[in-house]
């Protein structure tokens, strides 16, 4: 692979400054972030009032623990522009969640949140190793989902060509990246592996395609399935995270010559890591869960946001700024079995691991009796499909699971393609519990 490793001249100078010069900055903007929530948005205001805190009551950063949380159903509580800090006419973008499950949330930018989007997204794909006069094929999502224009804006800011494709249409995915040679590439990982299978079906070889690294997040996904891609196409991966409540891809996003956990955009963000049961927060280096405070945007505010992503703060190592560990699973995806929490990514893992296997899977929960239960859907390779191999995988994925996550799951190895094929996010777990 290409030592891709970033000049230095060319971060942003704050990326690499003191710890000092880095948190008397997010001092200074928090102080302004609190006093803009609580003068423009009557929730603020009122859960501040509420809770006996003022925005003057803030002289540390550590101060602020002492102000309130703000949930995802807040969002959706004032639904579709309630939690607005500015005048609508002042909004140039809207971008919503799909809402699976009741409304929408709905997120708005002003001109200058746009543009430190762009900036935030173009310092992320630096870090990616790209550069000016690369090309960046971008295949997450265009529309309402925070992906594809995120990136867009961020590669076009970069100075790199953009290739719009969008999600979908994989025949065409592998046309354009033969055809057009990009250096990079923005997806989702699960639907990386659905490209390079296409890469397979027409007989090209992707350790030969001109990619030399792909940015990859909106979804979870373990280091062996980043061993897996890299080996695949020959290329660095790397991973972005962002939510579009905070902002949307490029709240963080890892440094390529480290691959060691996502670098937060302290400049624009201050994360804290909550106990989710108690809402204290905890030291640097203690897993739980992920908060956010935005520094800098004028449209939505948000003030400690309760992400649900689980993860820990870790000390900067290619930047000045904390990085996050690698996120492995969400608090909405865990699933309990038997008593033992499980999260999908544990499974990833040992899929990986097995041989005989594709990396494609789907967690099943159904009921046995009065237990919950687990199935694992998984495929064979094809030069592994007859069905003593079958059972030799399975058999050997049951036992890594019940060794290493200490769970019994009953394994389904289908012939190849038997596994639902992701176009974006993978939906990694269905629960058959209740029908
Ligand atoms: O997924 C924004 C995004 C787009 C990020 C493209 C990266 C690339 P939402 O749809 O609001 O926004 O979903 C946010 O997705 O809270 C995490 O649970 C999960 N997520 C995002 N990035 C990662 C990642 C976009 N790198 C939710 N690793 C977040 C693990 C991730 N989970």
């Amino acid at each position: 692979m290409k030592d891709l490793t970033p000049n230095r001249a060319d971060l942003d100078p704050i990326e690499i400054a003191s710890i000092d010069e880095i948190r008397a900055l997010q001092l200074d903007r928090l102080k302004w972030s609190l006093r803009h929530a609580y003068d423009n948005v009557p929730m603020y205001r009122q859960r501040f009032d509420e809770a006996g805190v003022h925005p003057d009551d803030l002289q540390s950063l550590s101060d602020l623990a002492k102000f309130p949380f703000t949930f995802k159903n807040d969002l959706r509580d004032n639904y579709p522009f309630g939690l607005f800090a500015v005048p609508r006419e002042q909004i140039i973008r809207l971008h919503a969640s799909s809402g699976t499950t009741g409304k929408p949330t709905v997120v708005g930018y002003t001109q200058r949140d746009i543009d430190n989007w762009a900036d935030l997204v173009a310092r992320s794909l630096r870090a990616s190793g790209l550069r000016k006069g690369d090309t960046v094929h971008n295949a997450y999502g265009y529309g309402l989902f925070t992906g594809g224009l995120g990136a867009h804006y961020g590669i076009e800011k970069l100075g790199a060509t953009v290739v719009p494709m969008g999600g979908g249409q994989t025949t065409r995915q592998v046309d354009l990246i033969t055809d057009f040679k990009p250096d990079g590439i923005m997806v989702t990982p699960s639907y990386m592996l659905n490209i390079l299978e296409q890469f397979h079906k027409v007989g090209l070889d992707p350790r030969a395609c001109s990619l030399s690294v792909g940015i990859f997040g909106a979804e979870p996904w373990t280091d062996s399935m980043r061993a897996e891609v890299e080996q695949a196409f020959d290329m660095h991966a790397v991973d972005i995270y962002g939510l579009s409540e905070i902002m949307g891809p490029g709240v963080a996003n890892e440094c390529v010559e480290t691959k060691d956990g996502p670098v937060i955009w302290e400049d624009h963000f201050l994360p804290e890591i909550i106990d989710p049961e108690t809402g204290d927060v905890l030291p640097d280096g203690e897993m739980g869960e992920l908060v956010f405070t935005t520094l800098t945007k004028e449209g939505l505010p948000m003030i400690r946001y309760r992400t649900r992503d689980l993860t820990r703060l870790l000390p900067g190592t290619a930047r000045s700024m904390r990085r996050m560990e690698k996120i492995t699973g969400r608090s909405d995806d865990m699933i309990i079995l038997r008593g033992v929490n499980v999260f999908p990514s544990q499974i990833e893992e040992q899929v990986l691991a097995t041989g005989g296997l594709a990396p494609y899977y789907q967690i099943e929960l159904y009921r046995a009796g009065h237990l919950d239960a687990m199935r694992v859907h998984v495929e064979a390779l094809p030069d592994a499909a007859d069905e003593l191999s079958k059972t030799a995988a399975a058999r050997m994925l049951s036992k890594r699971i019940k060794d290493v996550v200490g769970i019994s799951t009953e394994i389904d190895v289908g012939d190849p393609g038997a596994v639902e094929r992701s176009q974006g996010k993978a939906r990694r777990v269905i629960d058959n519990r209740n029908s």
